[in-house]
């Protein structure tokens, strides 16, 4: 696993677009797999800016997001499919037909967490993965405790969880209790993955993550079974003290 530190949230959101624009140059028909929440805004900003200067083309890239609330149609304004339309793909030249979202409305879960493991591995596996990190270490939305064999499933939410997403609802009540994610045995099947973090409030996860320990109790651990991951976190989420007394 490798670390990057960046000054703040602006030099870490080039970074990472860097890497997307760089992957899809290099490999026009490139699968990125996506994730939602705060912390990739800035890349998609940064990616569309480029964009509509004459950059980088989406057109043959196909990609695949992590999950989705369970209970939330695509038109909801905080399912994560409104939340990639709004952010990066209505801005783009991504073929809506080549994005891949869970659909949290299906009729039968089950059903839909086989059918978007299919998608995985037909369209997948994702060249480059973009994952955020929760303040309990969950990714995508594989919660403590997720077994790391786990494919796309139906997660029953933290409190805790909730309670950081209720930020975008106008109350905790309205955030859905359960969600459905790319499992961990997924997510570990990206070839390259890129993990951000920034801010004071992600500072103890990644220095738990750091530590180097394997343990479901704490999901992204399971990156240190991954060849290729980078970390890139800004100055706030990283603690530098633990972080350069740990070898690993
Ligand atoms: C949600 C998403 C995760 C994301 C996490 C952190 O729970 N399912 O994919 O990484 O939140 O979000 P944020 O970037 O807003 O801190």
């Amino acid at each position: 696993m490798k670390i990057i530190v960046k000054d703040n949230y602006k030099g870490l959101s080039r970074f990472a677009a860097e890497c997307i624009q760089k992957q899809v140059q290099y490999n026009p028909g490139s699968v990125l797999g996506l994730a939602t929440g705060s912390t990739p805004l800035g890349l998609y900003e940064r990616l569309v800016q480029d964009y509509k200067v004459g950059g980088t083309d989406y057109s043959k890239v196909s990609t695949i997001n992590l999950d989705e609330y369970v209970g939330l149609s695509k038109t909801h304004p905080q399912s994560y499919h409104m939340f990639m339309k709004e952010n990066l793909f209505s801005l783009v030249n991504i073929a809506s037909r080549n994005t891949y979202i869970p659909d949290g409305k299906a009729k039968h879960l089950e059903e839909e967490c086989k059918r978007y493991d299919r998608i995985i591995n037909t369209i997948g596996p994702p060249d480059l993965l973009i994952l955020g990190i929760g303040e309990n270490g969950h990714i995508g939305f594989n919660e403590p405790g997720s077994s790391f064999e786990g494919q796309t499933h139906i997660v029953e939410l933290k409190e805790s969880t909730r309670r950081a997403n209720a930020r975008l609802f106008s109350s905790i009540e309205e955030v859905p209790k359960q969600a459905i994610t790319m499992g961990i045995k997924s997510i570990l099947y990206s070839k390259k993955i890129l993990l951000l973090a920034s801010g004071e409030k992600k500072k103890e996860a990644i220095g738990q993550l750091l530590t180097g320990k394997i343990d479901e109790q704490f999901p992204a651990s399971a990156l240190h079974l991954h060849p290729n991951v980078t970390v890139v976190v800004d100055e706030l989420a990283y603690n530098r003290q633990i972080s350069e007394a740990i070898t690993y």
